[in-house]
């Protein structure tokens, strides 16, 4: 690893000149940009293997920029650089995959030591991926012994057999997409092609020639003729990832796609045949979403014709020990071993980020985790270091999601403009918590970091505005 390149993107200059001595005296081939423009420039440029990237930048923002990153440059890993009063922001960063943040003043150990683990952690990928490609070795097996897996596994081989549309459901990190790869696996498509799009990530205006293409000269931008992904999906599977975020006249479009089973281009004249098995999946409760009117119910009836709920991991705990041997053994990892503390503290935790997470500790264990066999101590160390869960505890919170019951409807109140700034400005503020309460399902700590505040705060204020109705439950997310 040394010799790895290295790319500074922070527009302090003293930073830049002190992170860049001291990784080069380490080895390190190492370049500087004082804004991201610029470091995304570079990266286009050059191979780079990891970013120290600020997060508060003139021009492009840091989040902005580690979200194209993220895109462009998967396998590049990014660590954070923030100020103590932005670590809000390096925790997101963090959950948006960043790999680790550094706080400024920077230390020169915690430099180090970040960038190595960075580097140890690209490395064990990469390798891990070779390694996979020789064996051959599909990534669509779905472990578990739990009843409710194999549920899953049951219903999954029964849809797989015909070409009905199945419309997955579950929080982050369940296995949604996994379970889109074993259908069309086990399906008569498996040799043609899966195709995948992300509702979420493509931006409206972009989203119906993504979809259905278009011809040259369509728009302004439509240089040449292209395929949308329902023509390039024809005989196989199309994944509709994220249904639940696609705007409703893209909703309109895709209703019409599957009661015609034909497309046309943008600017085209001729309509197409397509013959494509379509998967969809959301986090999002639909039907909620048709109530309130943000998700069209015949579209939601069409989609759903096998559905497919993948429970949390906190609802199959007798899983985890297995998924966590199975990810250590995939990531070559010889630390196998777990006492019954560090066992229970696995079996305990609710994993609000699911099989995701729990994989993620995996790669943690494997890089960072000294000795053998992992104890219930050194495994909560570990898990104390992880600045996501670190971040849950300084809110007070216990491993247990704190979570309010928002039972009333947001209600902005009327006459806003009459009252004084304190009263307007507190009146907006319990409007706007109970909106995102509710919209995060009451969950303080979830609700927080979507919102950008410390969960510490967040309590506070539900207690000030009394807007937990019943107190508190200290369930497992939404279940208790
Ligand atoms: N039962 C399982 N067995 C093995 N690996 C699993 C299982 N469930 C999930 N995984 C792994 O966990 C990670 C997350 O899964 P996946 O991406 O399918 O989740 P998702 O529900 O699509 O998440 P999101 O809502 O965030 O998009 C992947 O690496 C996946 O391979
Ligand atoms: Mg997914």
């Amino acid at each position: 690893m040394a010799g790895a390149a290295i790319l500074i993107i922070d527009d302090e200059p003293g930073i830049r000149r002190t992170l860049a001595s001291i990784l080069e005296d380490e080895g390190y081939k190492v370049q500087t940009a004082e804004d991201a423009v610029l470091g995304l420039e570079i990266l286009n440029r050059e191979t780079i293997d990891l970013v120290f990237l600020d997060v508060l930048l003139p021009k492009l923002g840091g989040m902005e920029a580690l979200e194209q990153i993220r895109k462009d440059w998967p396998t590049v890993e990014v660590v954070i650089i923030s100020g103590h009063a932005n670590i809000d922001m390096a925790v997101r960063a963090v959950k948006l995959g960043a790999f680790d943040f550094l706080e400024k003043p920077l230390s020169l150990d915690k430099v180090l030591t970040i960038c190595r683990n960075a580097l140890t952690v690209q490395k064990l990928r990469k390798e891990n991926q070779n390694l996979k490609k020789i064996a051959g070795l599909t990534k669509d097996e779905i472990i578990g012994t739990s009843k409710e897996i194999a549920n899953i596994r049951a219903l999954i081989k029964q849809a797989a057999a015909s070409d009905a549309r199945i419309l997955i459901t579950g929080e982050n990190g369940t296995g949604k997409e996994l379970a889109a790869r074993a259908i069309h696996s086990g399906s008569a498509r498996a040799d043609r092609v899966f195709i995948e799009v992300n509702c979420a990530a493509i931006p409206d205006s972009l989203i119906e020639s993504e979809l259905f293409g278009h011809e040259k000269g369509a728009f302004t931008d439509a240089v040449s003729t292209r395929k949308g992904r329902f023509e390039l999906a024809h005989g196989g599977t199309l994944f509709l990832d994220e249904i639940g975020d696609m705007s409703l006249s893209a909703q309109a479009k895709v209703l019409r796609v599957i009661q015609e089973q034909k497309i046309e281009r943008l600017g085209g004249e001729k309509t197409i045949d397509t013959d494509v098995r379509i998967v969809a999946a959301t986090n999002k409760d639909l039907e909620k979403e048709c109530e309130a009117g943000r998700f069209r119910q015949d579209l939601f009836f069409r989609l759903n014709v096998i559905p497919i709920r993948l429970p949390p991991l906190r609802e199959r705990t007798e899983d985890i020990p297995l998924l966590i041997h199975h990810f250590l053994k995939e990531m070559g990892s010889e630390k196998t071993e777990f006492n019954t503390d560090a066992l229970d503290f696995l079996t305990s935790y609710p994993w609000p980020g699911n099989v995701r997470e729990l994989r993620n500790l995996a790669e943690r264990i494997t890089v960072m985790y000294n000795g053998d066999k992992i104890d219930g101590k050194g495994l909560k160390d570990l898990f104390l270091k992880n600045p996501v869960f670190a971040a849950e505890n300084r809110g007070g919170a216990s491993a247990q999601p704190a979570k309010v019951n928002v039972q009333t409807e947001a209600v902005l109140p009327s006459g806003l403009m009459e009252l004084n700034y304190n009263d307007a400005k507190e009146s907006f503020e319990k409007y706007y918590l109970e909106f995102q309460l509710s919209r995060n399902s009451g969950i303080i700590t979830r609700t927080a970091e979507a919102i950008g505040i410390y969960p510490s705060n967040l309590h506070a204020k539900v207690r000030k505005y009394q807007i937990a109705s019943a107190g508190q439950a200290g369930g497992h997310g939404e279940k208790d």
